[in-house]
């Protein structure tokens, strides 16, 4: 297991120790499943878990998508869409698309209701082979729906009903919902959430692994650095870097640090930090508290956010994902001319480079009273990612008891819908709907 965590720099500025001696029973409350929300905790024991047969299904799925689509289309939102475009940015590339040569190029919709990118991403498919994966645990949540109601009708268009049934590969609930209707009327493959597994836990069932297996990613790797990683997760121990995380964040809230930035001195991570920041907002952000969740990507945003960072509002602190290596060789070359000065760096990796930047800056913000928790892995692939999967998750569910709200539901999720579905005149809703368009 490569994954770490430095807390000095929370400690200067905060009582984590405090916060360390409540960590015994923030454990045992999550892993016992004796707090709020103990119905949502089959993500704690998923690595160990997988079923053999789902795997296999996955990766056959997976097998005949690459043979014969040269896109996939992944129609999700929310936890049903952040894992898998995490995974791939992190373990291939952000520009997945662009270096993928052996495997489909993956398209992500029904994230949003945009008109504009829905043309673009039909504008996208013409011409291809594709294949779509629709995602939605509730089966009725409604950009994917809407989206899949689309290109549904485009990909029956292109090969007739019969054939495009054999291109839909649907992941949902095991019985309900409307996408688990559909899927059994019209015979798709299915793949099973687990009801006990929240939206946002998702990424290491079918919800992640069919598109990032898509991809000619080892998802098996991906679960085994998951699995070391619960390994660790599970001791009690104030060296747990689940607890030295969730102590100095809790610690550092409480001293009145309320936002954390999470940030990466690597782009292929962006993602994942989207990623962690719906798992951590929507986990913590109720009941009037809970850390607010942000990320910037280094060193692009030390050119934006930097100025903000250093000497803005001090209620910030930051948790920075460092790499070993990037896995990269690229070294600065020696230039004749020296014009541009830049011989002082040749002969310099940039991996190199790239870490003095990151501890120049760590130090600059900690003098400028920003604290600092570190997490440190190998470097970035399927396994690394699996263990910050889970370290991140296991650090919420702990972090969430700490903060006294049950961190697994996500009631204020419904407010935005409500009024959506009564301003578009979905049956029901009309009281409501009079009430707004007052309002309007
Ligand atoms: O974490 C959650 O449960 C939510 O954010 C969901 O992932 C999101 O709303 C999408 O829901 P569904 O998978 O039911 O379409």
């Amino acid at each position: 297991m490569s994954l770490s965590v430095d807390i000095r720099n929370a400690e200067n500025f905060a009582k984590v120790g405090e916060v360390m001696e409540e960590l015994p029973a923030a454990h045992d409350t999550l892993v016992n499943g004796t707090g709020a929300g103990n119905d949502f905790l089959g993500w704690v024991r998923l690595p160990f878990e997988v079923d053999p047969g789902e795997l296999s299904r996955i990766k056959a799925a997976a097998k005949k998508i690459r043979s014969d689509s040269d896109v996939l289309l992944v129609i999700g939102i929310g936890g049903s869409y952040l894992g898998a475009r995490a995974a791939i940015e992190y373990c291939v590339s952000p520009n997945y698309n662009l270096v993928a040569k052996d495997s489909p190029k993956i398209i992500f919709a029904g994230n949003s209701l945009s008109a504009a990118q829905t043309a673009e991403i039909t504008a996208m498919l013409d011409g291809c082979d594709w294949s779509i994966n629709v995602i939605s645990k509730s089966g009725t949540t409604t950009e994917p729906a809407v989206a899949f109601r689309i290109f549904r009708g485009l990909l029956e268009e292109k090969y007739g009903a019969a054939e495009a049934a054999k291109r839909i590969y649907a992941t949902t609930d095991r019985a309900r919902g409307a996408l688990k209707t559909l899927a059994n009327t019209l015979g798709y493959e299915s793949f099973v959430i687990p009801d006990d597994v929240g939206g946002r836990f998702s990424v290491l069932t079918p919800v992640g692994l069919l598109p990032i297996a898509c991809a000619g990613i080892d998802v098996d790797e991906m679960l085994e650095g998951a699995r070391e990683m619960a390994e660790t997760a599970g001791a009690k121990s104030p060296e747990n870097p689940c607890w030295r995380y969730a102590a100095a964040r809790n610690a550092l809230y409480r001293a009145g640090y309320t936002t954390e930035i999470n940030a990466a001195y690597e782009p292929r991570y962006r993602y994942t930090a989207e990623w962690w920041k719906q798992l951590y907002g929507e986990s913590e952000g109720k009941d009037g508290k809970g850390i607010f969740p942000a990320s910037v990507d280094l060193t692009a945003d030390l050119h934006s956010m930097g100025q903000y960072i250093q000497q803005g509002m001090r209620n910030i602190f930051e948790t920075v994902v460092s790499f070993g290596s990037s896995g990269a060789d690229v070294t600065v070359p020696f230039s004749g001319d020296n014009l541009d000065g830049l011989n002082f760096l040749a002969g310099h990796t940039l991996d190199e480079v790239n870490s003095m930047a990151a501890a120049g800056t760590r130090l600059a913000h900690v003098d400028g009273g920003v604290p600092n928790i570190g997490v440190s892995v190998d470097r970035p692939c399927a396994r690394s990612f699996g263990e910050l999967v889970y370290f991140f998750e296991f650090s919420c569910g702990l972090s969430g008891y700490l903060l006294d709200v049950n961190p697994f539901n996500q009631p204020g999720v419904e407010a935005y819908k409500v009024n959506m579905y009564a301003l578009i005149g979905k049956p029901g809703y009309e009281e409501r709907r009079a009430e707004l368009e007052k309002r309007l």
